[in-house]
């Protein structure tokens, strides 16, 4: 069992395999990874988090069609040097951004056979030490320090941590579900850390075992290696971390979770990448006052139908 006192997780984990089919026709060439965010790819974003929460070492778990992404962190010498003469220094400035942000690696899955297979391809990588997991389609407003309450968590009580959110019954089954030990320990800047004590892939509404889902934040022990070689595939056909995760909580290993307040964007679902998009955009101090004026008056003219607050 890991202890409190194993050294820091210091790497990061980013899956990037999966197929974006939700966002076929764009996907087909495009990886939905490096789907735009006002200007930024997604993936971008997750990288530029794991950095800030103090993991510089990013490896990537990549399948067939996803070469761009490797594109999109190396150097491009021709664009920098016309950027250069040009003089423009923001944009190069941007250009630079993606590529000095972190280290990023690359390994391929080979055969698309979940997130727990995707996981077990950062073995070597990882070696004997906690690491980070962050699923791409999940954005996590930088104001907000989810991972790093999680890296605390996981640096005061050792195991493994994973991020929480209720989401309502009614959309549980979109999710990793988990069982809680009642009532609350910490709150870290209003984050509360639960013990979990049992955990389901996707469940059916009325058998999970609460609202909490699992959102893609994980701080994961090495121990969870071998327990995912042994995993049979599950929901879906596929080897998933959750079935892992459930595992070791049954071997008594610790698993925490820490329960998000903060601002989260999904940008898996056609919907909330919109929603991702326009809340984003209407927050910066170039885009901001422009779009919320457009807004503004768009708003004003709609027909009041079928409104929604979220
Ligand atoms: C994965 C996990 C699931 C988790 C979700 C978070 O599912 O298997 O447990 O709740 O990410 O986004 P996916 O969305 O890849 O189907």
């Amino acid at each position: 069992m890991s202890s409190p006192t194993s050294r820091p997780a210091r790497k990061a984990v980013i899956p990037v395999a999966g197929m974006g089919t939700r966002f076929l026709p764009a996907t087909k060439a495009v990886p939905k990874e490096l789907l735009p965010v006002v200007d930024r790819p997604a993936l971008q974003y997750i990288v530029e988090e794991a950095a800030r929460a103090g993991l510089p070492e990013v490896l990537m778990v990549t399948g067939r069609g996803k070469s761009a992404i490797e594109d999109f962190f190396d150097r491009v010498p021709e664009l920098e040097t016309a950027l250069e003469k040009k003089g423009d220094a923001d944009r190069l400035a941007s250009v630079h951004e993606s590529t000095e942000v972190a280290q990023v690696h690359f390994v391929r899955q080979g055969e698309a056979r979940g997130l727990g297979h995707a996981v077990l391809q950062a073995s070597a990588f990882v070696g004997d030490e906690p690491f980070a997991v962050l699923l791409g389609d999940d954005l996590i407003d930088a104001r907000d320090h989810l991972l790093e309450h999680m890296l605390a968590v996981q640096a005061q009580h050792g195991g493994s941590v994973i991020a929480l959110l209720d989401v309502g019954r009614e959309n549980i089954d979109k999710y990793g579900a988990v069982a809680v030990e009642p009532g609350t320990q910490t709150a870290l800047e209003g984050d509360e850390v639960v013990t979990v004590t049992g955990l389901v892939e996707k469940p059916p509404v009325d058998e999970a075992p609460s609202s909490l889902a699992i959102i893609g934040r994980y701080v994961l022990s090495p121990a969870v290696f071998d327990v995912l070689r042994e995993t049979s595939p599950g929901r879906g056909g596929e080897i998933q971390l959750t079935d892992a995760l459930a595992t070791l909580v049954e071997r008594g290993e610790p698993v925490h979770g820490v329960v998000f307040s903060g601002r989260r964007y999904d940008t898996g679902d056609r919907l909330d990448y919109l929603k991702a998009v326009i809340r984003l955009a209407s927050e910066r101090d170039d885009l901001g006052p422009p779009l919320r004026a457009w807004l503004h008056d768009f708003v004003a003219d709609l027909p009041a139908e079928g409104a929604s607050s979220s």
